[in-house]
């Protein structure tokens, strides 16, 4: 089944450091590489990676061409992304010696989406598919509302989560994908354990991933809960680690695979993508994780089953 992302694009300025910037601290980092990036470009990425089929509608702004590059690279129709004469979207990203990153966006056109538009790219993906969404770009309330009235399928990583998220009609999400401070953020709740049982209280209609860094991830698919850890690598970089989570998490979803092969496949990719630097470029092949599964590189990981 289609994917069609209406997703951000940013070039990544990667800058890594030995510790990150401290407020009115000046020092030299160690340096500087430029990817392209952008949790919708990474997303899109990670999924035709995975073997889906996926269209990247979003508008493109100047400086931003390596971006539309790497899509068509990495075989994303492009056909549905509009070129315009403003400036592209960026992310100032340090990286620390043991590879966690801090990122500063700057929108541009990722924010700059009309709803003539998104509306144009709705009617050409047609009514047969999963439309995926990240809270970088503007008018995300309404994709969700106009792919929701088409009968299609809504997944909405809500990363970066603020207070827009909150307004957003989430319970016409098929997926919600949370990171632990975007679950807690959204549901409302102090402690991690809570995440899942108040956002199954709030929007009783949607399936939930959380995702939980180096503790693994966890999912809720309307009937049970299933659980998984993480594999223990080398981390180099972590940027495009969730990304790369969730585009292997959705091919799987919309291909048949049980929830335990998502959530596996899922995680292995992200344990590969760490061990690597830059965003998209971080993202394996799905040839590089069926081996790794198959042939237990990484060791096994099970994933608990429970009822809900
Ligand atoms: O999730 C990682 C991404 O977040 C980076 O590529 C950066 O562009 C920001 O969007």
């Amino acid at each position: 089944m289609k994917i069609l992302n209406i997703g951000s694009l940013n070039v990544d300025y990667v800058y890594k450091v030995d510790k990150f910037l401290l407020p009115g601290e000046t020092k030299s980092s160690l340096s500087l590489n430029k990817y392209c990036g952008g949790k919708g470009l990474n997303q899109s990425i990670a999924a035709a990676k995975a073997g889906n089929e996926v269209c990247h509608a979003a508008v493109l702004g100047v400086g931003g061409e390596m971006l539309k590059e790497a899509l068509d690279k990495n075989g994303v129709d492009t056909g549905m992304i509009q070129e315009s004469a403003d400036t592209c979207g960026h992310a100032i990203i340090q990286v620390d010696e043991k590879g966690q990153n801090c990122i500063l966006l700057y929108g541009g056109t990722n924010r700059a989406l009309t709803k003539e538009f998104i509306d144009n790219a709705l009617d050409s993906f047609g009514n047969n598919g999963l439309v995926l969404l990240q809270n970088e770009t503007n008018l995300v309330g309404y994709i969700i509302e106009r792919a929701a009235e088409k009968g299609l399928m809504v997944a909405l990583n809500a990363a970066p989560a603020n207070d827009d998220v909150l307004g957003y009609p989430i319970d016409k999400l098929t997926w919600l994908i949370v990171n632990e401070v975007e679950g807690k953020q959204i549901a409302g709740c102090e402690s991690d354990d809570d995440i899942i049982d108040t956002l199954r209280a709030k929007y009783p209609n949607c399936k939930i991933l959380l995702t939980l860094g180096s503790r693994g991830a966890c999912c809720y698919d309307g009937s049970k809960l299933y659980t998984i850890g993480c594999h223990k690598v080398d981390v180099v970089d972590t940027t495009a680690a969730g990304d790369t989570f969730t585009g292997y998490f959705l091919y799987g979803v919309l291909n048949g695979y049980s929830m335990e092969e998502c959530l596996r496949m899922a995680t292995t990719a992200s344990a590969v993508c760490v061990g690597r630097n830059g965003a998209s470029d971080s993202v394996p092949l799905k040839s590089e994780i069926d081996d790794i599964i198959k042939n237990n590189k990484y060791g096994r990981l099970e994933v608990a089953v429970k009822d809900m």
